[in-house]
């Protein structure tokens, strides 16, 4: 018989975001902050790349849910989970390999298992999933639409590519089935560092989705990468760690404090008119 949920403690956020807009980088970083401020952290990589873990686990690849439920390895659910010396535990969906099945299946079955196990609510303070966001399939909408008061985060640049993915996915997140999902804000990590913040002021309010944070390109963030490392461990006392931490602490606030008013998507068509009313084509 299932044990009986206990309600759940800690704050799960959930971010997605366009391919290659830093999904990872930022998910890894705040699951570093967040373990060396003392919190108990669990980061699940919802992406069959399985590349999620890779700054607390030296580059190796755990073995994953596809892994096991395909049964390449034998081991248990709870042995996918691997605990870092950072502090922060790890577990990796994975996925087919490429042009072979369904990744999103991966995320949906994680998702079943942690509510199997109860392990969302076994008394981690942060339980963050780091997903796709080209939304290919229902599978990767699972993280938001299992549990309850899970917080959804949008990983952008100021490109017209990467806002119109995060435009879809609050499209996503606006869809009116399985419990309110809360828009907990834009986490915007820049591609270019003099971009307007106006603008994207705009487009976050546009949406009803605040602002989390800004994240500037740094290169001592590629550095931190090139040696299996975030910033909180290589440079913590760098620009990009305090903005890290800044994010953070914006993301427990609206957390505790959801926004009370609704998502509100643009169409495509509003979304270009829009987007080129403030030329944000050419960035
Ligand atoms: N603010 C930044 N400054 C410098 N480099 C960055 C920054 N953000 C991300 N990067 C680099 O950009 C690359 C892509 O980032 P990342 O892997 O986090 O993106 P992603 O959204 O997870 O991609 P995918 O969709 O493929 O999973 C990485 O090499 C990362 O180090
Ligand atoms: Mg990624």
């Amino acid at each position: 018989m299932k044990a009986a949920r206990r309600p759940k403690k800690g704050m799960t956020i959930i971010l997605y975001g366009k391919g290659g807009i830093g999904k990872t980088t930022v998910s890894s970083h705040l699951a570093a902050h967040f373990a060396r401020s003392g919190k108990r952290v669990l980061l699940l990589g919802c992406d069959p790349k399985a590349d999620t873990s890779t700054r607390f686990l030296s580059g190796r690849r755990p073995p994953t849910i596809i892994d096991m439920v395909g049964g390449r390895v034998e081991k248990k659910f709870e042995d996918l989970l691997t605990r870092t010396e950072a502090g922060v535990d790890v577990m990796e969906t994975g996925g087919p390999e490429p042009g072979v099945g369904c990744g999103g299946r991966g995320v949906a079955t994680l998702c079943q298992f942690l509510e199997g196990h109860g392990l969302e609510l076994s008394g981690y303070d942060v339980t963050i999933f780091d997903v796709l966001g080209d939304l290919v399939c229902g599978g990767f909408v699972a993280p938001l639409r299992f549990g309850s008061g899970n917080c959804l985060f949008i990983v952008s640049s100021e490109e017209a590519a990467s806002l119109f993915a995060a435009n879809n996915i609050a499209r996503m997140a606006a869809r009116p089935f399985g419990p309110p999902i809360s828009a907990g804000g834009l986490i915007l990590n820049l591609r270019d560092n003099s971009a307007p913040r106006r603008a994207l002021a705009e487009f976050a309010a546009r949406l009803h989705i605040p602002i989390a944070g800004v994240i500037a390109r740094d290169k001592v963030i590629t550095e931190a990468e090139e040696k299996g490392q975030t910033v909180i461990s290589y440079a913590p006392r760098s620009r990009a760690a305090a903005q890290f931490a800044a994010v953070a602490a914006a993301i427990a606030k609206r957390v505790a404090a959801p926004a009370g008013k609704a998502i509100t998507p643009m169409s495509n068509e509003a979304f270009w008119a829009f987007i080129r009313a403030r030329r944000m084509s050419s960035l």
